[in-house]
C-alpha cells in the first residue's frame, strides 16, 4: 500500500463518526487477516495470552509512563536504569512490544509513546488489562474444559461456572472479591468500573430526569443506584442536578461501601440486593451493568425484588447494553463471553432483555440511546 492510501485512509478515520470509527478498524484487521500467512495466523492466534503478559510486565517496569512522560524517544539503557531492570531483558520486552504495536520503535534501541502507549499510561488502561489479566483470563483458559464438563450447555449456574474452577473456590465472583487476599482484584475491578467510560457518554445525556421527576418531595427518595460501586455516578447524578429535591442513595456491597467515595449529599449504604429493597417508593431506581452480570433465572428474582419497592410513580432504569441481532463487534462479543466465563450470564438483545422484563411483570415503556457505537441505552421499565 502507498503512503497516499494510508495518508487516505488516516482522513477517513479522522472525520469518521463513533461507529464508523469502529467499522473502520473491524475492516482493516479484516483485511491484513486476508493476507496473512499462515505462519502468522498461528502465532497471532496461539500466542495472543503473551501480548497481555508482556504488558503486564510493561505496567510492573513503568515502561508505558516513562515513555509518555518523556515526550520523546527514550533509549533502552535510561529506561533499564529508570526501572532498575537489565538492559539487555528491557530491549527483548521493548521489542516485543513495538512489535505487537504497543510502543513505537523509533532507532536501535530507542522507543516512543504512540497511541497505545497513551492509554496502556492511563490508570484506565492499567485497571482494565489488570483486571482483565489476573481476574478474567484465568477462567478464560478453562472455559474449554468446562464446556466440554458440561456438554457444550450455554452455562446458567453462576455458582457453576469457569469462575470457580479456575479459582478453586465455591464462592460467586462478588463474594470471592470480598476476601482480602483477593484485595487487588477488587481494586482492578472497581477502578475499571469507574474509570472505563468517558463521563459524557452517560444516561444522563438522554434521560428527561427533571421532566420525569416534577414537583418530588425532598423526603423521598429520588434516585436510588443499586450496584453503583463506589459511587462515581451518584456523584455525576449530583453535580448535574445539585437542587434536584429527594434522597440520592448509593448500594452495594459491603467491600465497595468501605471504599465509597464522600459526595455531599450521596447517602453510601451497605445493602445486598438479592434482600428486600429498603429504600421504597423511589423515584429512580437505577441499575447499570448490573443484570448482565447475572443469568436469566437471577435477573428476574432481582427485577421482581426490586418491583416490590416501587410505587405506580417509580421507574427502574435498566442501564444496560443492548446488543443488535447481527454484527456484534469484537469488544461487545468479549463481553458477551467474559460474562457467560465469569457469571454464567450474558450481554442480551432488546428481545432478551424484553422476555426478562415483562417475565418479572414490569413493562419497558422506552428504550433510550446513549451511546450508539457502545450499544449502551437506558430502559425506562415501570409497574
Ligand atoms: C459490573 S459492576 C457495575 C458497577 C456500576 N453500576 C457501574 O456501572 O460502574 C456490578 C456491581 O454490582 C455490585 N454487586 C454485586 N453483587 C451485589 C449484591 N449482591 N448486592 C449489592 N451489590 C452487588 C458489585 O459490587 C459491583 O459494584
Amino acid at each position: 500500500m502507498t503512503d497516499s492510501a494510508f495518508e487516505q485512509i488516516r482522513a477517513v478515520a479522522a472525520t469518521a463518526d463513533e461507529s464508523e470509527r469502529r467499522a473502520l478498524v473491524a475492516s482493516l484487521r479484516n483485511l491484513a487477516s486476508s493476507f496473512e500467512d499462515a505462519g502468522e495466523i498461528t502465532h497471532r492466534i496461539g500466542c495472543a495470552a503473551l501480548e497481555t503478559a508482556a504488558v503486564e510486565i510493561g505496567f510492573d517496569l513503568g515502561l508505558f509512563k516513562h515513555l509518555v512522560e518523556a515526550g520523546s524517544p527514550i533509549n533502552v539503557s535510561d529506561a533499564a536504569s529508570k526501572s532498575r531492570a537489565d538492559p539487555a531483558l528491557v530491549l527483548r520486552i521493548f521489542r516485543y512490544l513495538a512489535a505487537i504495536g504497543t510502543v513505537s520503535e523509533t532507532g536501535p534501541g530507542q522507543f516512543a509513546a504512540n497511541n497505545v502507549t497513551n492509554t496502556l499510561a492511563s490508570d484506565m488502561g492499567v485497571a482494565a488489562v489488570r483486571h482483565y489479566f489476573y481476574t478474567a483470563t484465568p477462567p478464560y483458559t478453562i472455559l474449554p474444559a468446562f464446556l466440554k464438563k458440561t456438554g457444550y450447555k450455554n452455562p446458567s449456574d453462576d455458582l457453576h461456572s469457569p469462575f470457580q474452577d479456575a479459582f478453586h473456590t465455591s464462592l460467586h465472583p462478588y463474594a470471592w472479591f470480598a476476601d482480602p487476599a483477593n484485595a487487588k482484584n477488587l481494586t482492578y475491578f472497581n477502578d475499571f468500573m469507574a474509570l472505563r467510560r468517558e463521563p459524557d457518554l452517560s444516561w444522563l445525556s438522554v434521560y428527561p430526569v427533571e421532566d420525569m421527576s416534577a414537583n418530588w418531595p425532598a423526603d423521598q427518595a429520588i434516585y436510588v443506584n443499586i450496584g453503583g460501586s463506589i459511587g462515581h455516578q451518584c456523584a455525576q447524578f449530583k453535580a448535574a442536578f445539585p437542587t434536584l429535591p429527594g434522597r440520592v442513595i448509593l448500594q452495594d456491597l459491603p467491600h465497595s461501601i468501605a471504599h465509597a467515595l464522600p459526595t455531599p449529599g450521596v447517602e453510601n449504604m451497605a445493602h445486598n440486593f438479592w434482600d428486600p429493597q429498603p429504600i421504597r417508593h423511589a423515584k429512580f431506581y437505577y441499575m447499570r451493568a448490573v443484570c448482565h452480570n447475572h443469568p436469566d433465572h437471577k435477573v428476574l428474582d432481582l427485577l421482581k425484588i426490586t418491583k416490590e419497592a416501587m410505587s405506580p410513580e417509580s421507574i427502574l432504569l435498566l442501564d444496560e447494553m443492548i446488543l443488535p441481532e447481527t454484527g456484534v463487534h469484537a469488544e461487545s462479543a468479549v463481553l458477551d463471553m467474559t460474562m457467560m466465563t465469569a457469571f454464567a450470564s450474558a450481554e442480551r438483545t432488546e428481545a432478551q432483555w424484553r422476555v426478562l422484563v415483562e417475565g418479572a411483570g414490569l413493562r419497558l415503556v422506552k428504550t433510550y440511546v446513549y451511546n450508539k457505537a457502545g450499544y449502551e441505552s437506558v430502559m425506562d421499565v415501570r409497574l
